[in-house]
């Protein structure tokens, strides 16, 4: 067996796990979250989408049974996520600009406010920046209803709710230099506007051929350049490495390896090798105090279904809940296949 991550990491970051409730009582997942982990953080039931029933109306059962679990056992919770493009209900985006942002304040202040003392940090808005060089903006609806200053009304709520909780930026892509140029020019406007925010958060959903631990290196010192933290937060490495048409058409999607003993196993020593890697430069930043893989053990991951329902392996953990040749390869544990 490995040690647990959170001791083994503790000089460090943190270590996060992903999972709703019904997720990490999992007899296979449990286990693993209770003995590695020392920071949760929930894959959907802190969303707008489980939380808001209607204005002003909220289901907070599932939500504070969460956080209930996580004081009960030694984990932080980082609270996922206030501001999004998905996973909210089409009612916050109804009504005149002025209703919709006076929704979104108020939302951020009665979310963060009912968990004052019990997340130690919120990803305040997700996934911000543009895939493409148009705009450093994503075209998301709260772009196009409140423009870019919707990012500045969330943090402000945010803060005002709870000046205790870290407040973060999240997103994916940021290990390609040119999207995360992106977030910076975000990022820097914000801080030139004296916009409270206190970290980047870095998704990390790779593969076993990107990112160079280079980018990712280049990405954290940026960051800490700014005076910021980092939290990488939802860290997955797919066994496939897609075209990208398979992101954007689901065409050309590399077929399902796991069923074939030979390319599994080559897969899943690339996959330790890239973990590997990646904790090695993770290690090298003190400005980087969590790190959360999207998930706890291969029997549940988001990568089964995306971008095409395939067979996927992406976590440290196998099905059973054992540790996999990755979760050896950063805990030095010396046997790589
Ligand atoms: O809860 C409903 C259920 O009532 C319904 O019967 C079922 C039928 O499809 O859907 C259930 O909702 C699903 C939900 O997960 C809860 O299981 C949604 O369809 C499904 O789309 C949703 O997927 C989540 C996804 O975010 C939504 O975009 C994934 O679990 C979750 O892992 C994923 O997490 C995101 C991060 O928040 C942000 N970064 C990317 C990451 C991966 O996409």
């Amino acid at each position: 067996d490995i040690p647990a991550l959170k001791a083994h990491f503790a000089a460090h970051f943190k270590i996060g796990m992903a999972a709703d409730p019904g997720g990490y009582k999992n007899a296979v997942a449990n286990p693993v979250i209770l003995k590695h982990a020392n920071s949760i953080t929930a894959e959907n039931c802190f969303k707008p989408a489980s939380l808001a029933v209607s204005p002003g109306v909220y289901n907070w059962a599932t939500a504070d049974e969460l956080a209930a679990f996580a004081a009960a056992n030694g984990m932080v919770v980082r609270g996922h996520t206030l501001c999004w493009h998905q996973q909210t209900p089409d009612w916050f985006f109804t009504g005149t600009a002025a209703e919709v942002r006076a929704r979104l304040e108020t939302y951020v202040h009665d979310v963060v406010t009912h968990f004052k003392g019990k997340v130690a940090c919120w990803d305040v808005v997700n996934e911000c920046t543009s895939d493409d060089a148009s705009s450093a903006y994503r075209n998301s609806r709260w772009l196009q209803i409140l423009g870019p200053d919707y990012i500045e009304h969330a943090l402000r709520a945010a803060r005002s709710a709870d000046p205790d909780a870290k407040l973060f930026i999240n997103d994916y892509g940021t290990e390609d230099p040119a999207k995360f140029a992106r977030l910076m020019t975000i990022v820097a406007g914000l801080q030139a506007k004296g916009v409270p925010l206190d970290g980047v958060g870095h998704q990390l959903h790779v593969s076993t051929t990107s990112p160079t631990p280079a980018n990712v290196d280049n990405a954290l010192r940026s960051v800490a350049g700014k005076g910021l933290v980092n939290h990488v937060t939802e860290l997955d490495v797919s066994l496939y490495n897609d075209p990208g048409s398979c992101f954007a058409s689901r065409t050309g999607c590399a077929a399902d390896i796991t069923g074939d003993a030979t390319l599994l196993a080559a897969a899943l020593k690339a996959q330790a090798l890239q973990y590997r890697a990646l904790f090695n430069v993770f290690k090298q930043h003190a400005s980087l105090q969590s790190v959360t893989t999207w998930g706890i053990a291969d029997n549940s991951t988001w990568l089964s279904g995306f971008p095409i329902a395939r067979g996927n392996r992406p976590l440290l953990f196998d099905a059973t809940g054992a540790p996999k040749p990755a979760a050896r390869a950063i805990t030095d544990a010396g046997d790589l296949p």
